[in-house]
């Protein structure tokens, strides 16, 4: 099996901002409520005009861009996401031929907030076999346009935007060095968007009843989410036969702080290892671990042979973590 890596990276985010501030306005909530609540301060919001596949589309080409390789080298595009363009056809095919990735296979999948850290696992094995040898995995979401902007205890919490990564072969001991994934069905509906599938079809009623919102019973997801982030950490850096201090990142889902830091503390690594950016984003759900690992990156701290862990949780429900050793030096020669 070939050592896979990550050898570009690149994210995006829609350019209007709304702040707590702005909720306001229109609901019974605060700024000071939010922040102390959630650590989210604002949020970025795609136009009426702009869906999901607009933003993996941008994302995706600052990956390649990064990566320096063209669009016909990709030979298969994963896209993860909820909020998808069309029920189908699948988002990574609307993506993959905007991108000008006319070689690739095209698959969406769907794992909520783990989509990301699922995506990787999956596009990894694909170049770990040999079967391909450049992968691009986005993590999009545009929720933005599923929330019910009148419940207060959901709308305060999501952002839209998308991040990408090119996976390639890289030098034997580095890239991914585990993998833990997960999913417990019993707590699916703890956060759903429940109707406009087979199960409850799109009609006049499901629309009155603003089914095709994010519902979400937000105490347990909180507990659920504490629980498997430390777990999962701890379960992956086994796997790769590493403890938590050999960590230099940990990149965890940016849902809330309060579940960030809680988790922290399960983990007991130093805070000063953790990237928190949802303060500015909230939670991107499947964009929130490549746009966080991206601007790790471009801010210089990540360097060659850093070992960072990164972990997600999401409706499913599902979690997942990964171990990855970074280096952005592909190795095409076998
Ligand atoms: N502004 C003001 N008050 C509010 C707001 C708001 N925006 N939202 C809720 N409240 C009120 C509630 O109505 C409640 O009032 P009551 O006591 O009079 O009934 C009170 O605040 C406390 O509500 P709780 O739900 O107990 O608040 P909690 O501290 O649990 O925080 C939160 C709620 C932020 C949703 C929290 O439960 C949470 O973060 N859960 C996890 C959510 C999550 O991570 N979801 C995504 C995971 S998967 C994915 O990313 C797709």
């Amino acid at each position: 099996m070939r050592s896979v890596g990550i050898v570009g990276i690149g994210s995006y985010v829609p350019e209007t901002v709304m702040t707590n501030k702005d909720f306001e306005e229109f609901l019974d909530t605060s700024d000071e409520w939010i922040i102390s609540r959630t650590g989210i301060k604002q949020r970025h919001i795609a136009s009426k005009e702009m869906s999901v596949s607009d933003l993996c589309y941008q994302a995706g080409l600052k990956a390649l861009a990064d990566a320096q390789i063209a669009p016909e080298e990709v030979d298969l595009v994963i896209v993860a996401t909820v909020t998808p363009d069309y029920a189908f056809p699948a988002t990574a095919c609307l993506v993959a031929d905007r991108l000008g990735a006319r070689n690739a296979a095209s698959f969406d999948l769907e794992a909520g907030c783990s989509g990301f850290i699922y995506g990787v696992a999956t596009g990894s094995q694909f170049v770990a076999t040999g079967l391909y040898k450049t992968v691009l995995v986005i993590g999009g979401e545009a929720l933005s346009k599923v929330l019910n902007w009148s419940d207060r205890s959901t709308c305060i919490l999501f952002g839209d935007g998308a991040g990408a990564a090119v996976l390639q072969p890289v030098e034997d001991g580095y890239g991914f060095l585990g993998f833990e994934l997960g999913s417990d069905g019993s707590g699916g509906l703890l956060l759903s968007q429940p109707a406009g599938g087979s199960k409850c079809p799109a009609s006049l009623e499901t629309v009155e009843k603003n089914l095709h919102t994010l519902q979400m019973e937000g105490k347990e997801v909180y507990k659920f989410a504490v629980r498997v982030m430390g777990d999962a950490s701890v379960k992956v850096l086994e796997k790769a036969g590493l403890s938590k201090e050999d960590i230099d990142l940990l990149v965890p889902h940016q849902a809330n702080i309060r579940i960030v830091d809680a988790a922290v503390k399960r983990l007991g690594i130093s805070p000063d290892k953790v990237i928190v950016n949802l303060d500015k984003y909230g939670n991107m759900s499947a964009a929130s671990i490549p746009v966080a690992l991206d601007e790790s990156f471009k801010a210089g701290r990540i360097k060659e042979g850093d070992i960072i862990v990164m972990v997600g949780f999401g409706t499913g429900l599902t979690w997942g973590a990964c171990v990855l050793k970074w280096t952005k030096v592909g190795k095409m020669d076998d």
